[in-house]
């Protein structure tokens, strides 16, 4: 087999197949299966700063008179507080023990809320890195898309002082100065950008004529987007790019190291193929490195991004002109 290991956020992986933050890796039974599977790390569950904060506010809702009840209502606040996080600081510690792979830990924020206060506490139980999904829908009228990256890198800068892991930030697509933004991140410290995270997609219901849920799950074309800023931005950043979304197939990880990609993380192929697609991933992997000559992923990683290709508008607007228009 070909040397596959990859560096992802200053870590030594032993593959670039990452798995990614989701119901796969929120116990330690589905995190044993995943490093049993030959995943190359694992990134725990998010945390949520809501589901802190709504625990708390349920817990001390009927008690409207605070001033008699300061020190319960204190109690109450913190030790729901405590009990998600120790919960989850006990899930780390105990894959860290277990797994064998880096560890990384993974808070869903978008404000400097409580949560900040034991940012530090990841790393103390052994946490390898951490990563941040944070997401502004920039949906109201009156907020610029200035104001929005602002508010990103305020907090961003915030976890950056409190932690001395490495710190990966998972991102949607919703900037329009995508490739300044992610330099502005980059400069600031962030050691690594995870392109794109997928959220809820609400759909509706035409007959019940109500809302529904979309598909939780990626379908394989969706793969598209991160191929294409991968591409964009790999040689223009220092930190590392991490692909994400609608990966599926051993091909697919093959087309993102291409593009410059340090690693990839999956979850959709996992829950649709089982943890197989791990041991397919790497095989085509290996297979078409060997195939194709390549001893390690760096003597290809990156060899059709933008700044390597001798065609870069391909990764930009001409290709669509072409598409469409067939000027060549
Ligand atoms: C059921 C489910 C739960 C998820 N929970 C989280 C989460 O807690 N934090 C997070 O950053 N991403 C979460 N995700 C998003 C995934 O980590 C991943 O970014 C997304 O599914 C796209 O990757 P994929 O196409 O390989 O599935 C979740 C996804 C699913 C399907």
């Amino acid at each position: 087999m070909a040397d596959l290991t990859t560096s992802y956020l200053g870590l030594q992986l032993e593959n670039p197949v990452i798995i990614s933050s989701s119901r796969l890796t929120d116990q330690l039974k589905g995190l044993q299966k995943s490093a049993a599977a030959g995943a190359g790390a694992v990134v725990l569950k998010s945390i949520f700063e809501e589901q802190i904060e709504y625990d708390s506010r349920s817990m001390i809702k009927g008690m409207d008179d605070f001033s008699s009840h300061a020190d319960a209502y204190d109690f109450l606040a913190n030790s729901s507080k405590d009990y998600y996080i120790d919960r989850y600081l006990d899930l780390v510690e105990k894959a860290k023990a277990a797994l064998g792979i880096p560890v990384i830990a993974s808070v869903n924020c978008v404000s400097q809320g409580a949560w900040l206060d034991y940012a530090d506490r990841f790393q103390e139980v052994g946490a390898d890195a951490l990563e941040i999904n944070m997401f502004i829908v920039p949906s109201q009228t009156a907020i610029s898309g200035a104001n929005i990256e602002q508010q990103y890198i305020d907090l961003l800068r915030k976890i950056l002082a409190k932690v001395s892991i490495p710190v990966a930030v998972k991102l949607g697509y919703h900037f329009s100065g995508m490739a300044n933004f992610m330099k502005q991140l980059d400069e600031l410290g962030v050691r690594g950008l995870v392109l794109f995270n997928r959220y809820y997609r609400p759909d509706i219901d035409i007959e019940k004529i109500a809302m529904k849920a979309g598909d939780i799950v990626s379908v394989e074309q969706e793969a598209s987007l991160s191929l294409q800023w991968t591409a964009l931005l790999s040689g223009q950043l220092g930190c590392d790019i991490c692909a994400n979304t609608g990966i599926h197939t051993g091909d697919a990880v093959i087309k993102h190291l291409l593009a410059g990609a340090s690693a990839v993380e999956i979850c959709s192929a996992i829950m649709k193929f089982g943890y197989g697609t791990i041991t397919d991933m790497k095989k085509t992997l290996s297979d078409w490195m060997s195939r194709k000559g390549f001893d390690t992923l760096d003597d290809f990683r990156g060899l059709l991004s933008k700044s390597n290709t001798d065609s870069p508008e391909v990764w930009e607007r001409t290709q669509y002109i072409k598409a469409v228009t067939g000027i060549s």
